[in-house]
């Protein structure tokens, strides 16, 4: 991480940011694999998770830590001596690690839900710094709500965990509330009144509440702000965070504007994108900037002509530049190894031997299904090998009936990994709703499908379908996804891949014998 004046530090918050919006969960397995992706991509922090939150959340802090090289990776903890002692000791295996630790300090926040005065939040403010800095030199303090908090007392609180020894200042605008002038000025304020401020690094942390996060970002920058709190596709709280994809090609293809370089390798963005697009089973939307499928798609014939005389006439950015595919060439059952092998690489995946010829193997099985195989189904079939599909259920065979005006029957046949074989025959209306019953019978478990989503991968009559299911089982919401040319087959799938999370999240929870909800109850749990 060099400290240059001309660089922007990339802290992403996927991991804990990201993971905290609705149906965004992720498996441990699943969050090392995020970020041995943003490891690749080269941010400079990964915020790994809040260990405090559950038992599920410290461990995954912890193998991030143990097992993920490059960045510095972050925990987050609030002011409390037992946050920052199992952040600190979620994070002691990473070389390079960081405490980020938190405190809201706006009236709204300090009067309806700290219920503690000015003097109060300084107190604690200082406390949660101070205790940090006994486990780590490098802590970074977020007064939240920042953008609401009256300037003079932010500057104060500001001033006072600098004197404690906070090494990064973080500024939120936890509610997606400011505008741009606004903020920049904010940023001016603390420049200008906080003492010992030319001793940090200040950092910004935007959510997307009214679609400023990364105008807001980009002036905190402008105004003297040198790390970037960033998620994967935007994702977080609600609108979400500020889209990390976005902030970089932003400053990358404004260069001349900004004048600031990221470590960021912008060709990782694109199979990133997908990546976490796949895991969390959030969708790019098609006219997302810099990632979405049309973002360098040419519809009108006067957009065509033009890029056919320079590409600069419509064309601000290179698709390469992001990852992006320049062409869509297809593949079929005629295509080799070397071939499979190379469109893969130009996708932006590194597989080693073993996953290319378990991806091969499937990629064959499809073209013997599909006529033309598509980018999206590569990818496809890429993001659902290895890791995505393990849990302890697996799919053995699905049957299933359904002609108009009848009910529909299927039969499913189930093998788990300790042994046990299950299989059921069900009827419903219509052929997934068959298949659900008969998959939730042979498990045992119970859900109640809050959403249910198909959508073609590519093109074509054949194309793929993917199935993303939305769930609540006691309590919890939970998604899967799956993809396949038989959408029922898709369908199915995808319940397991619910079916399997819930399994292995009650494994962590009855481990823990605590609740993600009940973070308070948590912190306090000996490790
Ligand atoms: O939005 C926010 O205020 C946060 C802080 C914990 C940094 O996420
Ligand atoms: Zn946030």
């Amino acid at each position: 991480m060099t400290a240059t004046a001309d660089r922007v530090l990339i802290f992403d918050t996927t991991l804990r940011d990201g993971e905290q919006a609705p149906g965004c969960s992720m498996t441990q397995p699943e969050k090392l694999r995020v970020a041995r992706a943003l490891a690749e991509l080269g941010v400079d922090v990964i915020e790994a998770g809040f260990p405090a939150a559950s038992r599920g959340d410290w461990e995954a802090v912890n193998a991030v830590a143990r097992e993920v090289q490059g960045p510095v990776i972050a925990g987050l903890a609030r002011c409390t001596r037992e946050d920052i002692e199992l952040a600190a000791r979620a994070l002691a295996d990473a070389p390079r690690h960081r405490l980020h630790v938190f405190l809201a300090t706006s009236a709204i926040h300090r009067q309806y839900k700290l219920n503690m005065a000015q003097e109060e939040i300084i107190r604690r403010a200082v406390e949660g710094v101070t205790i940090a800095r006994e486990y780590c030199d490098d802590v970074e303090f977020s007064p939240e709500d920042a953008s609401r908090t009256e300037l003079d007392f932010l500057a104060q609180v500001v001033e006072a965990v600098i004197a404690a020894g906070a090494t990064t200042i973080n500024i939120p605008d936890t509610v997606g509330y400011t505008v741009p002038d606004e903020f920049g000025e904010l940023f001016r304020y603390l420049r200008q009144h906080v003492r010992g401020i030319d001793k940090v690094r200040l950092s910004v942390h935007c959510h997307d509440d009214l679609g400023m996060a990364v105008a807001n970002s980009l002036t905190a920058v402008v105004a003297g702000a040198r790390q970037i709190e960033c998620t994967i596709n935007g994702i977080g709280e609600r609108a979400g965070n500020c889209s990390l994809e976005e902030v970089v090609m932003a400053l990358s293809t404004r260069a001349a504007f900004f004048n600031l370089k990221t470590g960021v390798n912008s060709t990782r963005l694109y199979p990133t994108s997908r990546l976490v697009s796949s895991i969390t089973g959030m969708p790019v939307p098609r006219n997302k900037a810099v990632v979405g499928e049309n973002a360098f798609a040419h519809e009108s014939g006067i957009h065509q002509h033009g890029m056919l005389q320079h590409r600069s006439t419509y064309e601000i950015m290179r698709p390469e530049d992001v990852g992006l595919p320049r062409s869509n060439l297809v593949l079929g059952k005629h295509s080799g190894r070397h071939a499979f092998r190379d469109r893969v690489k130009q996708l932006g995946f590194e597989l080693d031997e073993l996953e290319l010829n378990r991806v091969f193997e499937e990629f064959k099985a499809l073209a013997d299904r599909k006529k033309e195989l598509f980018d999206g189904d590569i990818e496809a079939l890429v993001l659902r090998s290895g890791n995505f599909s393990s849990g302890p259920w697996s799919l053995e065979h699905l049957d299933v009936e359904a002609h108009s005006g009848a009910p529909a029957v299927a039969t499913a046949r189930l093998k788990h990994a300790d042994g046990r074989l299950s299989a059921r025959e069900a009827t419903g209306d219509g052929p997934v709703d068959a298949a659900y019953k008969a998959i939730v019978q042979a498990t045992g478990v119970a859900v109640t499908v809050r959403k249910f989503e198909v959508h073609a991968v590519t093109i074509g009559e054949d194309a793929q379908g993917e199935a993303i299911l939305y769930v609540d089982h006691d309590g919890r919401s939970y998604r899967g996804s799956s993809v396949s040319t038989n959408i029922i087959e898709a369908a199915g799938r995808a319940l397991l891949e619910v079916i399997n999370r819930i399994e292995l999240s009650q494994t962590i929870t009855t481990r823990s014998g605590e609740r993600r909800e009940d973070a308070a109850r948590v912190a306090n749990t000996a490790l």
